[in-house]
């Protein structure tokens, strides 16, 4: 039954198409090879795919860097086949998120193209954040800005291979330059570039960078006061009120579709508050909430970050959403694993990692997966320089930059080279040996494997009703490291309890005793002479039937 709900408590699955699935076998995923595994996707009980930018791209930051919003990398495949993708998916109850970069364009953009050809102050130079220098021959940047992956956030265009004084502003990497949102052609384009794809058929967008577009038109040197712990968010290019004019236009396109058309921002903002302003109801359905991945595993930060999360979003009306990992951070079983002797204890983060999934899964909204972490894939900390790509590897000089890690192609089964992510063996990330034991393949025939769970888990919270959407009561499970609450009122509650502790612990009566899901087999409903009670290990989470 079509549901105009749906994205409200909506689990998507982010595939990160160069690393997906390969079926042309140069080594780097492509459209052909997602339809190929639309079976895959299916059998995860998932609800959407948002797929990272597959458009032209000279994929100097992984396709965040736009030469044509209107074309597919001839190297991931073509329009035709995105429709195909469309048509398949929607047939397979599927819907899907494309990803927009609006923040800046390629230098490959036919746009920025034009502004290297036309003298300084045409038109085509209106486009971009262009201004001229400071000093007496214009030779200093015009302010203090840095760029996000490191070095100064301008460059200095040349004609003819001189200097022009005038400055180009990058907030990212030099091949990235920064539209200029208060030119109405730039907002005309992007409501032509929305309506290109709706009408081609995509379900939503998430949105780039989208605390970034307008900046203080003033351009102030930035000054950061560092006795806030916030500070490196109050920049004169982050979160400026002027951005929600932009939403609020998109949104009216959206709302000009019958289906209902979704977006989802990526705005990392100092407060929930400001958060709060992108969902308005006239602006984003929805934004990535990066506390909680930040919020690691500490039970009361986790607490309280979902106490915040709930209570911000509710103002507005607007359902969360949880998140543990993406493209750009360290994957989850690592980054929540303890370090021994300095190095992370992958075996305990990989229980960890279930754990702190199962109990996002239970949270009120939507959730968002990222592929490879349901096959529990660890980061891949020792590529070799040579092999990374990630910009900020390359302009920090090696010392940050290390999303590559995060980027590996998944791992299909034991066929190739590549574990059958590509046709031919070939990979564009080498994958490590240790992978041929996390294969889908592999993982597929064990039921106890954290994909088996991902998809039994799934496949629950989809059919109980008290998940979802709604509201959640905090329990007391008597243990400062154990959080537990429960979802919805009725018969069909559920109660979800994680142990971020590493002991045991024995659970009240009261939390319930019928198990519906445990992130591992360290769960057993013990009998006593006072009754049943559920005892838990540490680092696990559960599900249970509330008494
Ligand atoms: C976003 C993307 C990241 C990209 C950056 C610049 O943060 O998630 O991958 O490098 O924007 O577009």
């Amino acid at each position: 039954m079509h549901n105009p709900h749906w994205w409200r408590d909506a689990v998507i699955y982010q595939i990160y198409p160069r690393s997906f699935a390969d079926a042309d076998g140069d080594g780097m995923g492509d459209v052909t090879g997602i339809i190929s595994r639309l079976g895959y996707l299916q059998s995860l009980n998932i609800d959407a795919l948002w797929i990272s930018p597959f458009y032209a791209s000279p994929l100097h930051d992984g396709g965040y860097d736009v030469a044509d919003y209107r074309r597919i990398d001839p190297r991931l495949g073509s329009v035709e086949e995105v429709k195909e993708l469309l048509d398949q998916a929607h047939a397979r109850n599927l819907k899907i998120f494309f990803d927009l970069v609006p923040n800046h364009t390629s230098i490959d953009h036919a746009w920025f193209q034009e502004v290297l050809n036309d003298p300084p102050g045409s038109p085509s130079w209106d486009r971009y954040m262009i201004r001229e220098g400071k000093g007496s021959h214009r030779e200093l940047p015009p302010n203090n800005w840095t760029s996000v992956f490191h070095g100064a956030g301008w460059t200095q265009l040349e004609h003819d291979g001189k200097p022009t004084g005038y400055w180009y502003l990058h907030i990212f990497d030099t091949s990235q330059p920064d539209l200029n949102w208060e030119n109405p052609e730039v907002i005309e384009e992007f409501h032509s570039i929305l309506r290109f794809w709706f009408d081609l058929g995509v379900d939503g967008f998430r949105i780039d960078v989208a605390h970034g577009l307008r900046k203080d038109p003033a351009l102030p040197d930035v000054v950061l006061d560092q006795s806030n712990p916030d500070f490196d968010l109050y920049r004169p290019y982050w979160d400026q009120d002027s951005v929600h004019e932009v939403y609020q236009g998109w949104r009216a396109i959206a709302n000009e579709y019958p289906d209902q058309r979704v977006f989802c921002g990526e705005a990392w903002v100092a407060t929930e508050e400001r958060l709060s302003l992108y969902l308005r109801s006239d602006e984003l359905h929805t934004c990535f909430n990066f506390n909680y991945l930040q919020a690691g595993w500490d039970a009361t930060k986790m607490h309280e970050v979902i106490d915040q999360t709930i209570a911000t979003h509710a103002k507005v009306g607007a359902p969360p959403t949880w998140v543990l990992s993406n493209h750009d951070v360290i994957r989850h079983r690592t980054r929540l694993a303890p370090l021994v002797n300095g190095e992370p204890d992958l075996e305990r983060g990989l229980d960890r990692a279930r754990a702190a999934t199962l109990f996002a899964l239970s949270l009120p909204g939507s959730a968002y997966i990222y592929q490879g972490e349901e096959l529990g894939l660890d980061e891949v900390t020792d590529l070799s320089p040579e092999v990374r790509q990630d910009p900020a590897w390359l302009r920090s000089g090696g010392t940050d930059g290390k999303r590559d890690g995060c980027r590996v192609p998944l791992p299909w089964d034991t066929s190739s080279e590549s574990f059958g992510f590509s046709a031919n063996g070939n990979s564009w990330l080498p994958q490590p040996a240790h992978w041929s034991e996390l294969t889908i393949q592999a993982q597929s025939a064990d039921p106890e494997s954290t994909l088996n769970f991902y998809r039994r888990t799934l496949a629950l919270r989809k059919a109980e009703p008290s998940l979802g959407e709604g509201s959640l009561q905090w329990l007391d499970a008597g243990n400062p490291e154990v959080l537990a609450f429960q979802r919805g009122e009725t018969q069909t509650a559920v109660v979800s309890v994680i142990n971020l502790g590493d002991d045991l612990v024995h659970l009240p009566t009261y939390l319930g005793t019928e198990v519906l899901a445990t992130s591992s087999d360290a769960v057993a409903v013990l009998d006593t002479s006072d009754g049943q009670h559920v005892v838990i290990g540490g680092e696990t989470a559960v599900w249970l039937r509330a008494k």
